[in-house]
């Protein structure tokens, strides 16, 4: 009943026409980002620069990409063999290469220290070993992160492995096997607005008007008569956004951050926080269109919420000459949930997400917003290393959050949700994770750290509101 609601007042606001279960139709063809195959390219090459893009035909934005003027390449790789990238830096400023979501050790997953000065580049093999998934880059450099990811430096890995293919899942890349990067932008008379952020918008976090997707504003996509699967990525600084189908259809979840959930979920509503990722699969073999809308969710919830903008995220067309292939498998992976004997020898670690920092610790350095949040009372420091980890051993982490929710992630790992708030994890997110929402409530965690990270390469963990991050709401962690 609420997505009908929020459907009209959008319309009411877009067209000011009575309620309707219509939306307008979408204006531009996707952008679908350009593929590359580790296994067909034994040295992958991407140069990071600045920038032109054209959100809107005919007005350049000042922008930053990954092999082209906004957001980078879908990276394909595959378990059990070895993927050789080159970063280029030609920004004109120094930056890091982080693989969010990678379980790879900490001297090649691209954390603060693992700076890229203009003009250098930065070389790595990752050795890949985990099931297959979603897994994304971006920048991490201390105090930059929200910049240079507002500016379009954020990309996709794609992991397969046997699993995945032979599942005879929708398959054809930009087809019916589509990536989506979701990210809000405020444009001033069509120009992208550049990056700037005021006291209050670090304690909320960027959240703008206008939803980009894989860079392109209003997009539709021809799709078979058949199953499609999106691949989500909520990409934004600070936006949370509820996705949901027109007139409420019902669709599938597949799979989260870190690989395929059991079996298929079915769902009408899946609210997405930065830095997560979903699959999901939608039918639409009896349907010629359907839109995929998101509710542009506030800081904090309240009754409010009423009142959210719906905008839709992307129009999927049906284009009857292309060749239907896929199915929605009944099973899809075979996730062992952690036991009690295993529970029993973890070590458990408290965090708690806070929205004050340590006061003079930090002068306003870098960035200018270094001291503002903290995890435990601390606020992110390059030379601090907060917590110990022993390679092998079985973690407990109960995480809490101050003010609002707060997507907490930590790197070079995927976990079980043990609780979300108190409660037993919802079936959607019975899956490996390495993004989690958390509250005033804890949330607890359950993984095991098989990569090592030395206080040369330490691993990080932090809130995903990018402004949050750059303002210390971030921690150090090594494995050895
Ligand atoms: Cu997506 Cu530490 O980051
Ligand atoms: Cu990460
Ligand atoms: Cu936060």
């Amino acid at each position: 009943m609420k997505n009908g609601k929020l459907t009209c007042l959008l319309l009411a606001t877009l067209v000011s026409a009575g309620c309707s279960d219509v939306v307008n139709e979408a204006s531009n063809p996707l952008r679908i980002p350009t593929l590359i195959d580790s296994q067909q390219n034994q040295d992958i090459q991407i140069t990071l620069s600045k920038g032109k893009h054209q959100f809107y035909p005919g007005i350049d934005s000042e922008t930053m990409g990954f092999n082209g003027s906004y957001l980078g390449p879908v990276i394909r790789l595959h378990k059990g063999s070895t993927a050789n990238i080159s970063f280029n830096n030609q920004l004109g400023e120094t930056t890091t290469v982080h693989g969010h979501g990678l379980h790879v050790s900490g001297d090649i997953d691209g954390g603060p220290q693992l700076a890229i000065a203009d003009d250098e580049t930065w070389k790595i093999a990752i050795p890949v070993q985990q099931q297959a998934g979603m897994s994304w880059y971006h920048p991490h450099f201390m105090g930059k992160t929200a910049q240079h990811v507002h500016a379009g430096l954020a990309g996709i890995y794609l992991i397969e492995d046997e699993n995945s293919s032979s599942l005879d899942l929708p398959a054809r890349y930009g087809v019916n096997d589509i990536p989506l990067v979701v990210q809000d932008r405020h444009f001033i008379d069509g120009k992208m607005a550049p990056y700037q952020v005021t006291h209050e918008q670090m304690m909320d976090g960027l959240r703008e008007d206008t939803l980009v997707v894989n860079g392109t504003l209003s997009p539709y996509q021809s799709v078979p008569q058949g199953w499609v699967r999106l691949r989500l990525l909520n990409g934004s600084n600070a936006r949370f956004y509820r996705f949901f189908f027109e007139n409420d259809a019902p669709f599938y979840k597949i799979a989260t951050e870190g690989g395929f959930l059991n079996e298929p979920v079915a769902l009408t509503s899946l609210t997405m926080s930065p830095g997560e990722r979903n699959e999901i699969m939608v039918d639409m073999s009896e349907l010629d269109s359907l839109h995929f809308m998101a509710e542009f969710l506030a800081a904090e919830p309240s009754f409010l919420d009423w009142f959210n903008p719906v905008h839709s995220v992307l129009q999927l067309k049906v284009d009857t000459q292309l060749t239907a292939q896929g199915i929605l498998p009944t099973k899809l992976n075979n996730i062992v949930p952690f036991t009690d004997e295993q529970k029993k020898t973890a070590k458990h670690r408290r965090f708690r997400l806070e929205m004050e920092g340590n006061d003079g610790e930090m002068a306003m350095d870098m960035g200018g917003h270094h001291n503002m949040f903290s995890i435990n009372g601390e606020s992110m420091r390059m030379d601090l290393i907060n917590e110990q980890v022993t390679k092998g051993e079985y973690e407990i982490w109960t995480i809490s959050a101050e003010m609002m929710p707060h997507p907490f992630h930590v790197h070079g790992v995927s976990f079980q949700i043990l609780s979300h708030d108190g409660k037993p994890p919802a079936a959607a997110d019975r899956g490996w994770k390495d993004t989690i929402v958390v509250n005033n409530e804890p949330s607890q965690v359950m993984m095991r750290f098989d990569h090592v990270a030395t206080p040369t390469h330490p691993y990080m963990y932090h809130c995903h509101i990018l402004e949050h991050e750059d303002g210390g709401m971030m921690g150090q962690f090594t494995v050895q």
